[in-house]
């Protein structure tokens, strides 16, 4: 990634459906406990879409709080990429979806699929694009509408996810700000363990495959649990080696929100203390890949974040994927609008 321009975020922003169920709320649902729930993952609630909405709603929501707070037009997004594991429909794509309702008239748009890890995927696309001179203002939004595709009777899993959304505006900013080091993986051995079996050209969607209940999240949380311990770690350093930053000069983690005990060994094992780890999965639970953009615009609005600080990003998901990169902050000012 070493190239003369400087790319970084402009501007942030995130939506997220008002109506909410607590943990005692699903323990009507299905045979569970606040206490189980909290104690094994940091959950306590999570926001559910109402049945008119879809992700494409989410999505463009988030991506108009950001276009505000980077002062900038919709005619001006030359690209949008949208990471969704849950988009409107297998086609159009969500991304050409949002650009209709953003009225991004010059914008190219495409989906963008790598599970939770999307949003860094995409910010990483994102960058690379502008570092090129090929594109100069981007919006990269992660969103997900999860509860359509939860087993509502499964305990391991529906307890575990919500929906929301959140977007960032790239663009070159001044130099030795922004995206200073990055790395993306994948290990697609591992892509059992994360699925949604039908509704693809694999198990195309017959009344077997919706008996069988194919089309709703299937996991092995044990083994993607070790995974995410894994990588998470081994990824931010390998991101910190690429910027020159050195572990202790991170100011604000900020990880994929799937379990609060995945984000703490993946603090332990970058040795910083948990108050330079920012986490909302008590409020949100798992928004997969827009759960890292949705907590970093908390992290700003409150202030966690200030100009020059050492921001490193790092999710990992469905495919296996996985993906973190270093910012250093760029933004004085934010004007992100409240929900
Ligand atoms: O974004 C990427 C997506 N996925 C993830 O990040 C998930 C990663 N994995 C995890 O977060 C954890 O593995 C889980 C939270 C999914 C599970 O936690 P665990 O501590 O690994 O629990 P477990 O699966 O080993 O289950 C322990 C027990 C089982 O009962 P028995 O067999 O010991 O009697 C489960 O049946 O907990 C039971 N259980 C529940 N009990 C109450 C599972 N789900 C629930 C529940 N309420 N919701």
């Amino acid at each position: 990634m070493k190239n003369e321009k400087s790319v970084g975020i402009i501007g942030l922003g995130y939506y997220v459906p008002e109506k909410i169920l607590t943990n005692q709320d699903m323990e009507k649902i299905v045979e569970t406990s606040d206490e189980w729930i909290f104690e094994r993952t940091g959950i306590r609630q999570r926001h559910v879409a109402d049945a008119e909405m879809a992700t494409s709603d989410l999505a463009t929501r988030a991506a108009q709080k950001a276009l505000a707070d980077a002062g900038v037009t919709a005619e001006e997004i030359d690209l949008i990429i949208v990471a969704t594991a849950t988009p409107d429909m297998v086609f159009p794509s969500t991304s050409c979806l949002v650009q209709a309702n953003l009225k991004a008239t010059n914008a190219a748009a495409f989906d963008l699929l790598a599970g939770c890890s999307g949003f860094v995927y995409g910010s990483i696309v994102a960058t690379q694009f502008i570092k090129a001179g090929f594109y100069k203002k981007i919006l990269v939004i992660g969103a997900e509408t999860l509860s359509r595709i939860m087993d509502w009777t499964d305990r391991a899993t529906c307890v575990l996810f919500g929906d929301g959304a959140g977007a960032a505006v790239f663009a070159e900013t001044e130099p030795g700000f922004g995206i200073l080091g990055a790395d993306m993986g994948a290990d697609g051995t591992g892509g059992d363990l994360l699925k949604q079996p039908a509704g693809g050209t694999r198990m195309p969607a017959t009344p077997e495959t919706i008996t069988n209940r194919l089309h709703f999240i299937h996991m092995n949380g044990n083994e993607v649990f070790k995974f995410a311990v894994k990588v998470m770690g081994e990824s931010a350093l390998k991101s910190l080696a690429e910027a020159g930053i050195a572990p202790e000069e991170v100011d604000l983690l900020i990880p994929h929100q799937a379990n609060i005990r995945i984000i703490q060994s993946a603090a332990k094992r970058l040795k910083l203390p948990l108050e330079k780890v920012f986490i909302n999965i008590h409020n949100y639970a798992n928004t997969s890949s827009a759960s890292i953009p949705i907590a970093l615009t908390e992290a700003v609005e409150s202030g966690r974040i200030k100009k020059g600080d050492n921001v490193v990003l790092v999710g990992f998901g469905a495919g296996l994927t996985w993906a973190s990169c270093v910012l250093k902050w760029y933004k004085e000012e934010t004007h992100i609008a409240k929900q």
